[in-house]
């Protein structure tokens, strides 16, 4: 067929056609890409025994999610190495593993960076919601072909969890918990023939899963809950929880580096004052926990304080004080943006962070400049 007129030329047509994006203009690529480097290293190195269909040993997938400085790894996952430990081992056996936390802990990160470490592939992912469909998890077809010619392997449109069975790769399933009981019981069957079968193709359409097929998948406690998944297909994955980070220096050094990195990429030179970060930190810590680190118990507010919101609001203040020219961000700066992670739909819940100010900050005011600043700004939580 021969172009029409108005239509674009064929080199502007090919210049946005889809097709392999350098790294380096992909908005987040992901672990296997950011960490190609330390995973190449790894696998190089690595001189235990590693399980059938996995790309590197138990140990050398531990060091890459833990990081370890010494040798060139990125600490990625910040959490007890026994839960990291246990996930692994988990993935080993034969039931899937379910991981299960409030919002914001890095459940969806730890299984990208177990899938990326495994299976060199972490892109196997089928996102969980209320409208997801049988096709959607199992494979669905190419409807021009199957009118052509009847369904063939050909015409087959393979899943994510299709693809995985496949090539004996991790299938990420994230918020599992969102799905119908009915896209819930395909897994069930899934993980324990590790068979899927494509009834329209017959005997040949049988796919047996190759070593290193696995599902991981994530569950958000604040959701719909665990507790109405099925039994059957509760007793087909491992559990972990993975929990907010307790430690007070871990986490304020995790979100001094990952604020670094998003203020790189915005172009924005990194945080300087570790102080004011810890003490951001600490006021999530607290929030979170109804708990001062003094040991007093107070009322929580019910939105979720967590790690990535204490990133994202420290982010927000310093790319907004960047465009609006107003330098160094300040606790009154974070105290502003503060409003919007802590009283999300509660209006209690300004009363508590409130209350919280009143009596904790005031307290520690007494004694220190910096928080005698947090709490200078207390009145611009109540602010709309
Ligand atoms: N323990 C942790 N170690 C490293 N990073 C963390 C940790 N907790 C939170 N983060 C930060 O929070 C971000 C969000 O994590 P992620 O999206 O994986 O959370 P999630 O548990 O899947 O949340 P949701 O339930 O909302 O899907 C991570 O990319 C990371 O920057
Ligand atoms: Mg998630």
């Amino acid at each position: 067929m021969s172009p029409k007129r108005g239509d674009r030329s064929a080199s502007q047509a090919a210049a946005e056609a889809p097709g392999p994006r350098p790294a380096r203009d992909i908005l987040r690529p992901p672990a296997e890409v950011l960490y190609a480097d330390e995973l190449r290293r790894l696998a190089a190195d690595d001189r235990e025994a590693r399980p059938r269909g996995w790309a590197l040993s138990p140990r050398a997938v531990r060091d890459f999610i833990l990081g370890d400085e010494a040798r060139g790894l990125q600490p990625k996952f910040v959490g007890p190495a026994a839960v990291v430990e246990r996930v692994i081992v988990g993935l080993l056996g034969s039931r899937g593993l379910m991981l299960v936390g409030e919002p914001g802990t890095a459940k969806s990160m730890l299984s990208e960076l177990l899938a990326a470490a495994i299976s060199g592939d972490s892109t196997l992912v089928i996102q969980g919601s209320a409208g997801i469909t049988d096709e959607q998890v199992r494979y669905s077809w190419n409807y021009a072909l199957l009118l052509a010619r009847g369904p063939s392997p050909e015409a087959l449109v393979p899943s994510a969890l299709y693809r995985g069975m496949r090539d004996g790769k991790l299938v990420r399933f994230e918020e599992l918990t969102r799905c119908s009981q009915e896209v819930q019981d395909i897994l069930v069957s899934i993980l324990s023939e590790k068979l899927l079968q494509v009834a329209e193709l017959g005997a040949p359409g049988s796919l047996f899963a190759a070593r290193g097929f696995n599902v991981i998948a994530t569950a958000n406690t604040r959701d719909r809950g665990v507790n109405e998944m099925s039994a059957a297909l509760k007793r087909r994955f491992n559990f972990e929880t993975i929990r907010p980070i307790a430690d007070l220096a871990a986490e304020t050094a995790l979100v001094l580096r990952e604020s670094e990195k998003i203020l790189a990429a915005a172009g924005l030179p990194p945080p300087r004052d570790g102080a004011l970060v810890e003490a951001l930190v600490t006021i999530f810590q607290e929030l979170r926990a109804g708990r001062t680190r003094e040991g007093a118990t107070f009322e929580r507010p019910s939105t979720v304080m967590s790690t990535a919101e204490a990133i994202a609001l420290f982010c927000s203040a310093c790319q907004a004080n960047h465009s609006f020219g107003r330098g160094e961000v300040s606790p009154g700066d974070v105290v502003g943006h503060l409003r919007g992670t802590a009283i999300k739909d509660a209006e209690e819940d300004a009363t508590r962070v409130h209350d919280y100010f009143r009596t904790v900050v005031k307290a520690r005011a007494e004694t220190s400049e910096l928080w005698a600043a947090f709490y200078e700004a207390r009145e611009r939580i109540a602010a709309g």
